[in-house]
């Protein structure tokens, strides 16, 4: 549910412990742009190794490619993009703010169905044991009042989104009174398309230079090389090729942090299928990717599926991972289904085949295609956002104390252990340093001594680090250190011989590919 003081401390967290920066912060920052610190680079760079290990090293028919952010001009115009990648925006007169149109009726939308949400949580309260939340869902007439509208809003939104008809766009924004957020007025522009794609010049004398474009998906790459992969890789249908990679979208409403930035990271794979298998495919896809979603115990209830009110220009079918952002359920990640479309088009406009000969049918064809596509950085705010907790502790003495820690899967943290001597002297620095010397060949790990232990462990909660190794006068007596474990407070004394082993079980990446279920 939507939570926007939680989003505020996140985002004041990812900044005050070196997960994500504003851009150009010294110059007053840019729009929708941001960096990615010491523990936040860590953290992607896991989140990517998660995904790409899934998808490339346990499936013998994928493989991963890299290609360029440049490609020639008139792969967009192939691909759809110059015609049709644009959102239809609106401008307030008086707040001067601009709006997308349709993000503007789903959250509207939105407001309404918490309503219901609310309704129901009022019942429950009431009703106790006895609710029955299917029953009261088809029975009260306040909430098939407020179903009934959004039904209708969704039916009207529907179509003037595939018909193209943004003057009633418009007029469902006017007809259901919604007003701008920031001058609480409903004097509104008409409504107006917007392409999103970035362009540059290529070449050094711009009066010969040729207009080239930021890509705004990684998915082209892909389809561009798909003769190159699947000769070279001698692959045969079906098949898939991975790609991770930076993407550039001029977004009219860019803001709730990095979940709609103007550069951003995607995670695509395109998988190539024999025609008519695309249902079957399209279906195999949706749940490999939210059992992969549901490994990592992010909770259960946060996801849901969400179909296009409007398909893509490239799209035949099409299915949204929502997730429960701060912000309220929103797009995780997306699976097309795209038919032939990108490969039919490039083949049309490049004049060279792109076709597949199915030594089983004995011919050739364009295959389909079905497309996972998630934003890495959603990934990173979806990870973020569910593994804070401000908690409160008891203490022995009977009163209380919170700290932030950060619950990330073990497998995902950006540090896996702190290595902490104790004191600073007594030789217990030099003993630690041993030890760390030996993890760090294989595990991401830090060296603290400053601060008391106490204070260097609510820091290490707060990057969530699942161990600390406390080393102490006993560690050079009898070569055990303690080890304290990030969720449970527990510490326990263990000979350091033991230390690579423990730290190795709990973060290893297997554990998490284990819960991926039909793989
Ligand atoms: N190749 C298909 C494609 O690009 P999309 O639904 O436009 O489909 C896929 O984008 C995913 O990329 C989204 O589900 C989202 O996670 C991520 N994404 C899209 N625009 C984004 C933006 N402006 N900032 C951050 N992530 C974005």
């Amino acid at each position: 549910m939507a939570n926007p003081e939680m989003l505020k401390k996140i985002i004041a967290h990812a900044k005050e412990y070196g997960f994500i920066f504003q851009s150009s912060e010294i110059y007053d920052g840019l729009s929708a742009v941001y960096d990615y610190g010491q523990n936040g680079v860590e953290l992607k760079n896991n989140i990517k190794k998660y995904w790409w290990d899934s998808m490339v090293k346990l499936n013998e028919n994928i493989v991963g490619i890299d290609t360029a952010i440049f490609m020639h001009p008139k792969i967009w115009t192939a691909s759809g993009h110059v015609g049709a990648f644009s959102d239809p925006l609106i401008d307030n007169k008086d707040s001067k703010k601009r709006y997308r149109a349709d993000v503007l009726i789903e959250d509207h939308r939105e407001k309404i169905q918490l309503k219901i949400n609310k309704d129901v949580d009022k019942a429950q309260k009431r009703f106790g044991d006895e609710f029955d939340k299917e029953e009261f869902l088809k029975t009260n007439k306040r909430v098939l009042d407020r179903q009934a509208k959004i039904d209708s809003i969704t039916e009207r939104f529907q179509n003037a989104l595939n018909n193209d008809d943004l003057d009633d766009l418009k007029q469902l924004i006017v007809d259901e009174g919604i007003i701008c957020p920031v001058s609480g007025s409903k004097n509104w522009t008409d409504v107006r398309q917007f392409n999103l794609m970035f362009d540059t010049k290529l070449g050094s004398v711009s009066e010969d230079a040729d207009k080239i474009y930021l890509r705004p998906e990684t998915a082209q790459g892909i389809f561009v090389n798909y003769l190159n992969v699947q000769k070279t890789g001698r692959m045969k249908l079906p098949f898939g090729i991975a790609q991770i990679g930076k993407a550039f979208r001029n977004e009219i409403v860019a803001r709730q942090f990095i979940f709609r930035m103007r550069e951003f990271e995607q995670m695509e794979m395109q998988f190539f299928i024999r025609p008519g298998e695309q249902e079957k495919w399209f279906e195999h896809w949706k749940n490999l990717r939210i059992s992969w979603h549901k490994a990592l115990n992010l909770g259960s209830e946060g996801y849901r599926f969400h179909d296009h009110d409007k398909l893509a220009h490239y799209a035949t079918a099409a299915t949204d991972i929502e997730f429960d952002f701060p912000m309220g359920f929103k797009e995780l990640e997306g699976i097309h289904s795209r038919g032939d479309f990108d490969l039919s088009q490039h083949q049309e406009f490049s004049g060279k085949k792109l076709q597949y000969f199915d030594p089983e049918l004995n011919k050739s064809y364009v295959p389909f295609v079905i497309e996972t596509s998630i934003g890495l950085d959603r990934m990173f705010l979806a990870i973020l956002s569910s593994s804070f907790k401000d908690e409160k502790i008891e203490k022995a003495d009977g009163k209380t104390e919170s700290r932030i820690v950060l619950k990330i899967h073990p497998a995902l943290a950006p540090v896996k252990a702190a290595v902490l001597p104790l004191v600073k002297k007594d030789g217990l620095p030099e003993k630690a340093r041993e030890i760390l010397k030996e993890l760090q060949y294989e595990f991401n790990c830090q060296y603290e001594e400053k601060d008391s232990i106490g204070k260097r462990y609510r820091r290490h909660d707060a990057i969530g680090t699942p161990f600390c190794i406390t080393v102490d006068h006993q560690s050079l007596e009898d070569n055990t250190v303690t080890i304290r474990d990030r969720d449970t407070m527990q510490q326990e004394r263990i000979n350091i011989n033991e230390v690579k082993n423990i730290i190795s079980e709990k973060t290893n990446m297997k554990n998490l590919f284990e819960k991926i279920e039909n793989r």
